[in-house]
């Protein structure tokens, strides 16, 4: 017995962050975002936008997407770093907001590999029996953490969600896993303050603690080895060669790293998923909204090979292989938010760095 994905929805802010417009905040330009990073813009929560409202939002959709109804229900488990207050969980929110009353919900800190870690905990649990139908959300509001006036890291990041909904397969589903950790390299990127080391104080808030720092480029040097690694893991557990492999679907924090990656990898632009260019770095939510669009676009179909890699702070990674079982019919692109208002690029346009 495995676990499959039965359910997907995403849901992001209206709000669209140019480059441009960064260049009016920070020192910074749009040749350089593009040419380190790939990003050209990225969804930024408005005020009524929060890490609740939006991973509700791609829950429901999943929800429906998958013609379940929150009774059904047994876990919710968020993935985020930015959760709407520190305790309790953002899940116990979006739990009672669905109406699921019989399930459980917790909220789980992976950072950016926070996702792909809770598909496996959803897998775990259908497994072991302690769960029928897990819902898996991941959902940020990076721009509530991000510190404006750092032009080194503001330009990375953007807000969104995105949401599964997994219960048990006798075929295909998820067949291989790779989860890991070094936590050695906690301080090349965290949020220094507002935990038990240094709770809120006029001091942390002036010193700016409150918000992400980040040594980019160890962290650069850090994802590489680790996506690659965990992905052939992840495939090596599931029987795949990199050859098997239908669809990738890494973390998306830059087109370097993921270029980078493909390029170890061998895989072909048209096997690997970009949207970085549209949506920054999500965190936890960038995986669940690429899945999202990637089914959208007609990319995934039943009995394709999938791997999802995240990888960030912790340092944290994860990665799971998954054969897709699920009838195809995209979701509604316009009840997302997403690509409503945005001109797209194709991947491999989008892949290709000036
Ligand atoms: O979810 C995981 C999250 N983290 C990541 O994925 C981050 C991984 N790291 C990276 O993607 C890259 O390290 C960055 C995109 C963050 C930075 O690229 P880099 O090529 O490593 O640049 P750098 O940090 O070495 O900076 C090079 C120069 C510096 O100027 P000097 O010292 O050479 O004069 C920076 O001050 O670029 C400057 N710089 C900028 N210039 C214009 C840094 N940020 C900017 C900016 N605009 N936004």
């Amino acid at each position: 017995m495995s676990a499959t994905i039965v359910g997907w929805g995403m849901a992001v802010p209206e709000q669209i962050w140019t480059n441009a417009h960064l260049e009016s905040m920070v020192d910074t330009t749009d040749a350089w975002i593009v040419s380190r990073t790939g990003i050209r813009q990225r969804r930024i929560a408005d005020d009524g936008d929060t890490t609740f409202s939006l991973g509700l939002d791609a829950a429901t959709r999943a929800l429906a997407q998958a013609g379940l109804s929150a009774a059904d229900v047994d876990m919710v488990i968020v993935a985020t770093l930015t959760p709407e207050t520190p305790m309790p969980a953002t899940a116990n929110l979006i739990q009672d907001a669905i109406g699921a009353r019989s399930a459980g919900a917790f909220d789980l800190n992976a950072a950016c590999a926070g996702f792909t870690y809770g598909l496996e905990i959803g897998r775990a649990l259908i497994d072991a029996g302690s769960a029928q139908t897990v819902l898996v959300i991941g959902s940020e509001t990076m721009s509530r953490v991000v510190d404006w006036t750092d032009r080194s890291t503001c330009v990375l990041f953007g807000d969104g969600a995105g949401a599964v909904v997994m219960q048990g397969s006798a075929t295909g589903g998820i067949r291989g896993n790779s989860l890991g950790s070094d936590g050695s390299g906690a301080p090349l990127l965290h949020i220094p303050a507002g935990g038990s080391k240094l709770p809120a104080s006029m001091e942390t808030v002036r010193d700016r603690l409150h918000l992400l720092s980040m040594n980019g480029r160890a962290v650069y040097k850090f994802a590489v080895k680790a996506t690659v690694r965990a992905a052939a893991v992840a495939m090596a557990r599931a029987g795949w060669q990199p050859t098997d492999l239908d669809l990738f679907i890494p973390h998306q924090a830059n087109l370097r790293i993921i270029d980078a990656v493909a390029n170890e990898l061998r895989l072909p632009d048209e096997r690997v998923i970009v949207n970085a260019d549209v949506y920054g770095n999500t965190s936890s939510a960038s995986i669940p909204i690429a899945l999202c669009e990637a089914v959208d676009q007609g990319r995934v179909n039943q009995g394709d090979r999938l791997v999802l890699v995240g990888f960030g702070a912790g340092l944290s990674w994860a990665a799971v292989a998954v054969e897709w079982t699920a009838p195809v019919t995209p979701s509604d692109g316009s009840a997302s938010g997403a690509g409503a208002t945005v001109p797209r690029q194709s991947a491999s346009a989008a892949r290709r760095l000036p």
